[in-house]
């Protein structure tokens, strides 16, 4: 037996056609960023429907205050981590700023990039009726696209930080665009939870919210946030499901606390 089984070993791959099903069936998708193989095989292995290499990296990764400064090389290597970590789910990673604004065929390329030298099987860029031209050339690639409307981090600069949006009627014309260029599903940030059930409603792909309410077809967090790893900032919207912070915490004073008493490493641990 391998030293390291995979529980997930033998499952079948999610694919983008599943993402379509999820929602013809009203069947939830979960959705969770990582950045490395360690933490990607743990997430896989725990039965999420995708792994997002998102350029949420920058923050949790990288310790900028925001993602505008992650670039293509920046997300193909977290990819390929990832990649190797993933047996089951599907790989989504995100365009960064300025990897798909110039023209549908910077945007193209930057896609391919991500798909041969990374390892993904889907992009995701934000923007709504802005993007379709990028959205629909790298489709017209058949490489997929999750699109990302409402709050799109990278435009921080412009909306002056993370505020929740709530132009409905901008959001709602941007989630369409979005559908109509060909995108599979669409990220829905920090909106009113009325505009995206209003959105889940009117689009036939599946929407993934964050804080965006519970009606919408599935639900995206940063995996650091979900396991308590990142304390910069807590947005209303982040349910912690461990306190992983305060729990590495713990183990790395004790192990001083071991090293500097003499403690450690024990008997066990020496090679006799
Ligand atoms: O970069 C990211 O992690 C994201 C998700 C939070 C949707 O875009």
């Amino acid at each position: 037996m391998s030293a390291n089984p995979r529980p997930d070993a033998g499952s079948r791959p999610v694919t983008v056609p599943d993402f379509l099903a999820a929602k013809a069936q009203g069947r939830k998708l979960a959705v969770v960023t990582a950045y490395d193989y360690a933490l990607a095989r743990i997430v896989d292995s725990a039965g999420v429907d995708s792994v997002l290499v998102g350029d949420s990296l920058g923050m949790v990764v990288q310790g900028r205050e925001h993602c505008l400064e992650v670039t293509l090389r920046d997300v193909i290597y977290h990819t390929r981590c990832v990649a190797r970590g993933v047996r089951r789910s599907l790989i989504v990673s995100d365009m960064p700023f300025m990897t798909y604004q110039v023209s549908p065929q910077q945007a193209l390329a930057s896609a391919g990039q991500l798909v041969q030298e990374g390892g993904a099987h889907a992009v995701k860029l934000e923007g709504g009726a802005r993007s379709a031209d990028a959205i629909a050339a790298i489709v017209a690639a058949e490489i997929p696209v999750m699109g990302h409307v409402g709050l799109t981090p990278q435009s921080v600069r412009r909306i002056g930080g993370f505020r929740v949006q709530r132009d409905e009627a901008q959001i709602v014309a941007d989630a369409k665009a979005v559908e109509q260029a060909g995108a599979f599903a669409v990220v829905v940030e920090c909106v009113p939870a009325s505009v995206a059930a209003r959105i889940t409603n009117e689009l036939k792909i599946p929407t993934i919210g964050i804080g965006a309410g519970s009606i919408c077809d599935g639900q995206v967090l940063v995996g650091y946030d979900l396991l308590g790893m990142f304390d910069d900032v807590r947005p209303k919207f982040v349910k912690r499901y461990a306190e992983l912070g305060d729990a590495v915490r713990k183990a790395v004073e004790g192990f001083c606390k071991e090293v500097r008493g003499g403690q450690f490493p024990g008997d066990e641990h020496e090679f006799h």
